[in-house]
């Protein structure tokens, strides 16, 4: 957890790849219009630094990391069936960055089939299936380790407790496959309910994934915190993040004991790059939750009324959001406002 008395002057910043330079390149120009007091450092990684050094980061990028505490990261690509390991992956891995947060609430700017969604979810970051211990078998038969502990599933349940006690929220539901998968979900719900008693004050309850997905796509405003192990946590957070507008809007953090990297939830939107199409928004969500737990409470406050007024209004919207402006008219409409 980032404590704001930590006086961080400089973050680090991974543009990334695919839409990740361009909505990038609209988070500096809003934090200069505010006059965010905190330098950004480049961090290269992604398929880009991939194809030039052959590693999707190099490990004194990853202690460069680790020594600013803060970074704010664009989208990264990760082949798929083949190539190189996720850099998401190695990075929440090797700054062992165990909880992952995204916020999902209603925008009045944005209209959706659904209204006072405000749901905050917190997934398992490290475990699970992404630890890539897969193994073929034979030709016709592939393995792959689901990996769950007690110590790193207490750690996300106690940490998905005291978020909602910090933020004045009543209910933490843990979202799990137990029936099925006896033995590691069993182990995740059962460690949610022990810490669940340390927190007599918060409500507690568990629901099984896919159940869950149903009563979230007819009924979203009955979830407050949601805790889930890492793939689970994966898929809910993008259904979630279409309730409230797309994949656009979707902001997140990665949370270590010491360490936090922003993010959007979206990836890297190849079939868009380069094309002046990309919504900023999320990321730009994002560095709100970075300004918030730096204590830059000022300048998230301006930033997001500039940001949420440049989202009501059509003409200023981009295309994902029913607008037709681009990434860069969207990102003027916000510096107008912040410098006005
Ligand atoms: P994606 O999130 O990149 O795109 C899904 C759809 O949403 C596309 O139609 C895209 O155009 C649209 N979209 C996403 N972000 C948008 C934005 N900001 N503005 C407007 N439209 C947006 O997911 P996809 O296609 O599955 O993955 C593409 C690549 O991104 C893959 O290599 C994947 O591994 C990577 N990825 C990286 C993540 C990260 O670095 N945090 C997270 C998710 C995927
Ligand atoms: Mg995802």
């Amino acid at each position: 957890m980032l404590s704001s008395s930590q006086k961080i002057k400089k973050i680090g910043l991974i543009e990334g790849d695919g839409i990740g330079p361009e909505i990038s390149a609209s988070l500096k120009d809003v934090f200069a219009a505010a006059k965010v007091p905190l330098d950004f450092e480049s961090i290269p990684a992604g398929l880009g630094q991939f194809e030039k050094v052959g590693q999707g980061i190099l490990a004194s990028d990853l202690k460069k990391m680790a020594d600013l505490k803060v970074c704010i990261k664009g989208p990264t690509t990760t082949p798929t069936g083949g190539g190189h390991k996720s850099i998401n992956v190695t990075i929440r891995k090797a700054l062992d960055l165990f909880a992952n947060v995204r916020p999902i609430k209603s925008l009045p700017c944005i209209e959706t089939p659904f209204k006072n969604v405000d749901i905050i979810i917190v997934r398992e970051n490290i475990e699970d299936t992404y630890g890539g211990i897969e193994h073929q078998q034979s030709p016709d038969m592939a393995q792959c380790l689901r990996i769950i502990t007690r110590s790193g599933s207490l750690r996300a349940h106690r940490f998905a407790f005291e978020l909602a006690v910090r933020q004045g929220r009543k209910k933490v539901t843990c979202v799990h496959k137990a029936n099925i998968m006896k033995l590691t979900d069993g182990l995740f719900l059962e460690t949610f309910h022990e810490v669940a008693k340390e927190f007599p004050q918060i409500e507690s309850s568990d629901i099984i994934v896919d159940n869950c997905c149903m009563q979230l796509v007819s009924r979203p405003e009955k979830f407050d915190v949601l805790v889930l192990p890492n793939l689970f946590g994966d898929i809910v957070s993008d259904l979630c993040a279409g309730l409230v507008g797309g994949l656009g809007i979707a902001s997140g953090a990665n949370i270590g004991s010491s360490l936090a990297v922003y993010e959007a939830v979206h990836g890297s939107a190849p079939d868009i790059a380069g094309k002046g199409l990309a919504n900023p928004t999320a990321l730009l969500f994002s560095s709100l939750l970075m300004l918030r737990d730096l204590g830059l409470n000022q300048e998230a406050q301006k930033i997001e009324k500039a940001l949420t007024e440049a989202l009501a209004n059509k003409n200023t919207c981009t295309r994902d959001l029913g607008g037709s402006a681009s990434t860069q008219d969207f990102t003027r409409a916000i510096v107008g406002r912040l410098k006005s």
